[in-house]
């Protein structure tokens, strides 16, 4: 299985809490590197960009709203298969419905609050990680 990398938002409700170790805790174990690492606050219009696919859908405007009430941690993972690794560390979109030992059941508190994003595929990876960093601050 190739070396790849994926992308990783750590969500405001991880931040507020003051877990982001504990996440990156979980991400290292499952035996993902941590190659780019930055704290933000996004805006509006960032947010909106990065979650357009999701526009029609009902629970847009409260993801956007969620996703800029706080500073987030946009991360580059790199791994064996990175993108499936940390889609299974990561868990479930619902934590009530993830698995035990997955980020979302240990620390997540809702569908919306659920502590973590990652790409769904290695095509949005690409795309994700465009979105957030430049070429020279992912050092690997
Ligand atoms: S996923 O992870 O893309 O397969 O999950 P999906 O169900 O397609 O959800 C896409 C993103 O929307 C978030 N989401 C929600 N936010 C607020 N309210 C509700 N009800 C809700 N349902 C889903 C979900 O956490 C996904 O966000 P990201 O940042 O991509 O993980």
């Amino acid at each position: 299985m190739a070396t790849t990398r994926t992308f990783s938002i750590i969500k405001p409700d991880a931040t507020r809490r003051n877990i982001t170790g504990a996440v990156v805790k979980m991400l290292e174990e499952a035996g993902l590197r941590v190659v780019a690492s930055k704290r933000i606050h996004m805006t509006r219009e960032q947010a909106e960009g990065f979650y357009a696919v999701h526009r029609e859908r009902s629970f847009f405007g409260e993801l956007v709203d969620f996703m800029i009430s706080g500073p987030v941690v946009v991360q580059v993972l790199e791994g064996e298969d990175a993108m499936q690794r940390n889609r299974d560390i990561m868990g479930a979109t619902n934590p009530a419905n993830a698995a035990p030992g997955t980020i979302r059941k240990e620390l997540a508190e809702s569908i919306e609050a659920n502590t973590v994003h990652g790409s769904d595929s290695d095509e949005n990876a690409a795309i994700e990680i465009a979105y957030f960093f430049k070429p020279e601050e992912i050092v690997g």
